[in-house]
């Protein structure tokens, strides 16, 4: 069992300069393409499950199948993460089903629409801070608001996320503030908004930094360089896998996601754990669509299984060598959570913020 929490893996990655992606799951195979990925290049993982994740799948399915691959790969060093945790008790329910790491999203109330004030946003995310670091879960916060510089909006696409218009000063962190909220809270990771949002709408065109904002980044790193940053949002939408999908009866519009290159220049800026569910979800719609159209005839799901897996096995291969992320596996020894939380109980992982 190699079961990491976030704030070790986080902290083994600022100490060698790179970043992790964390992909989300909803099954089984997306399970065992991130694993046969990471075994492939020796990267540690970081797995992560929504809300909806969990609605589909069910805690205990989720619960056993992270058991399981563990097991199965026990060289890999696996985080087992709540991704946008909107109240504590998303969040200790995780715990209790062997997450490692949650988030506690504050940035929005608890009905994961409304844009929170920041005294919200900093009460609840202090005490499941307090609650998860008692037995040595890690915790990610959020300040700011993910959606788009260009239109203003929160995300609907998904189904969650910010309703209504947002101005640049909800949709940009504070870097300021950003110290504040991490002295207070004592959060392990902060993700910030930079004009990334959910889904495959990101942006109309190539992100330039009028609508994708690594000024801010580079901000929030220079007054908090020991703070683990995290990019919400941050699948590329490659054109070959929107050019796969329409090739075979999609009809996805021409969309533009988050380049590689400005997530690695973000890894070089302090992001430690950057986002990816969208991207996934397109490697694999792709082969489903493919196969679908080739074989008309086809009645196996495993046939159109194992080969949207095997793209996503390769999508996420390829994104644990762009951050650095390869060969790190076998370098961590991992830190028991009950050894971790005796060092939040003697102060020694206080997040620095001077
Ligand atoms: O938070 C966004 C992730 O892409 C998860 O999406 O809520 O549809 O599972 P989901
Ligand atoms: P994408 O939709 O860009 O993959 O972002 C996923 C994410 O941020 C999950 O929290
Ligand atoms: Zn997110």
């Amino acid at each position: 069992m190699a079961l990491i929490t976030l704030r070790q893996l986080l902290d083994h990655a600022a100490e060698n300069s790179y970043g992790v992606p964390a992909f989300n799951i909803n099954n089984m195979e997306q399970g065992l393409a991130i694993m046969e990925a990471a075994k492939a290049c020796d990267a540690p993982v970081i797995i992560q499950a929504s809300r909806g994740a969990r609605n589909y799948a069910n805690d205990i399915m989720l619960a056993k199948m992270i058991e399981a691959l563990a097991a199965i790969y026990p060289d890999i060093p696996l985080c087992m993460h709540q991704d946008h945790g909107n109240n504590e008790a998303t969040c200790m329910t995780a715990i209790r089903h062997g997450f490692t790491s949650v988030m506690m999203d504050g940035s929005l109330e608890g009905d994961a629409k409304t844009p929170a004030s920041y005294d919200y946003n900093v009460d609840i995310t202090e005490r499941v801070a307090s609650m998860a670091h008692w037995v040595g879960a890690s915790v990610e916060g959020e300040l700011g608001v993910l959606g788009s510089l260009e239109t203003g909006e929160g995300e609907a696409e998904d189904g969650h996320g910010a309703v209504g218009k947002l101005d640049h000063s909800q949709l940009l962190t504070d870097p300021d503030q950003a110290v504040a909220f991490v002295k207070k809270t004592q959060v392990d990771a902060l993700a910030i908004a930079c004009g990334t949002s959910h889904g495959a709408y990101k942006f109309s065109r190539k992100p330039d930094g009028e609508i994708l904002a690594m000024s801010v980044i580079e901000a929030i790193h220079k007054k908090l360089p020991d703070t683990h940053l995290v990019m919400h949002g941050s699948s590329s939408v490659p054109q070959e896998l929107q050019d796969i999908i329409n090739a075979h009866g999609g009809a996805m519009p021409q969309t533009f996601g988050v380049p590689v290159e400005e997530i690695v220049r973000g890894i070089k800026m302090g992001v430690r754990k950057v986002n990816i569910d969208t991207d996934c979800r397109m490697a694999m719609t792709g082969q489903f669509r493919r196969v679908a159209e080739e074989n008309k005839a086809e009645f196996d799901p495993r046939k159109f299984l194992k080969p949207a897996m095997d793209a996503m096995r390769d999508l996420c291969r390829d994104r644990f060598e762009a951050f650095g992320t390869a060969g790190h596996a076998s370098k961590i020894k991992v830190i028991p959570m009950d050894d971790m939380a005796k060092r939040y109980a003697d102060g020694s992982l206080a997040p620095k913020t001077n």
